[in-house]
């Protein structure tokens, strides 16, 4: 495992993991009503968290799958599971140690493997009947375009939700021995409309969440959290400092904001 892939907590963490409550928590919500909506269809919540991390982090801090589970402890949601993916052996340890006894069933923990999760979402699945959202936060831009696909055609009524530092990403793509397998043109045609944050800092912390739910008002009382439509004049202005260099921003005529 590279250096740079490990779990580190950083000054933008906090500001995250806000995000990831509020958003969770209005998203769970939005597929709540729908439950009550169409009782029969026994439709279930799933998050696929692919960077779970620790679940709690060394200062105490719940982690992404932690606080996923706290918003689930405070307003239950039928037929809830997360699915955990995790590399590091000794945040794997963690993690497994940070399970509450009584969750223990609801929650499915794996050593993260690109190969590993072919096997368990193989083609042929095919699920109508799962919401929730796949989870792409990666300690480096080492995000997996194929395995976000997959779970995408598995589970196509998934939503995602995807934490980068653009500056670090598009540094790497432009090196000279780039690995990079994916661009954010890429990521944002796996789903029908994105929403977007505004990018923090010199690292360009920002978050997409993709979704294909024609129904814009379901994601109003995001637009209270921070998130912009990728379509709104906000939404372009964030996604165009995400995607472009300053270089390529002066170029095309964009007042630089850096
Ligand atoms: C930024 S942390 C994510 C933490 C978590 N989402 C949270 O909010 O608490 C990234 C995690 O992904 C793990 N990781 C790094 N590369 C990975 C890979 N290729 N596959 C799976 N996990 C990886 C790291 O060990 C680290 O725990």
């Amino acid at each position: 495992m590279k250096e740079s892939a490990k779990y580190k907590h950083s000054s933008y963490t906090p500001a995250k993991q806000m995000v990831w409550r509020k958003s969770i928590t209005s998203h769970m919500a939005i597929c709540k009503a729908i439950w009550e909506k169409y009782p029969k269809w026994k439709l279930s919540y799933r998050i696929f968290d692919l960077f779970a991390g620790p679940g709690i982090d060394p200062d105490g801090q719940m982690g992404s799958w932690r606080i996923a589970l706290d918003i689930y402890d405070n307003d239950p949601i039928d037929r809830f599971r997360l699915e955990l993916y995790e590399c590091d052996p000794v945040q794997l340890d963690c993690l497994k140690r940070s399970i509450p006894d009584q969750h223990k069933r609801k929650i499915g923990v794996k050593p993260y493997d690109h190969r590993y999760l072919d096997v368990i979402y193989p083609d042929r699945l095919l699920s109508k009947s799962v919401y929730g959202i796949q989870y792409h936060d990666p300690s480096n831009a080492d995000l997996s375009i194929s395995t976000m696909k997959r779970l995408h055609t598995c589970y196509p009524h998934v939503d995602i939700m995807v934490n980068l530092a653009f500056a670090t990403m598009k540094r790497i793509d432009k090196a000279p021995h780039a690995n990079l397998d994916y661009s954010i043109d890429e990521i944002m045609e796996v789903k029908k409309r994105w929403f977007i944050r505004e990018p923090m800092g010199k690292h360009q912390w920002s978050m997409l969440m993709g979704t294909d739910w024609d129904t814009p008002e379901a994601f109003a009382s995001w637009e209270y959290v921070g998130w912009a439509h990728t379509a709104s004049a906000l939404g372009i202005e964030w996604l165009d400092r995400c995607r472009l260099t300053v270089k390529e921003r002066i170029h095309n005529g964009q007042p630089s904001l850096f």
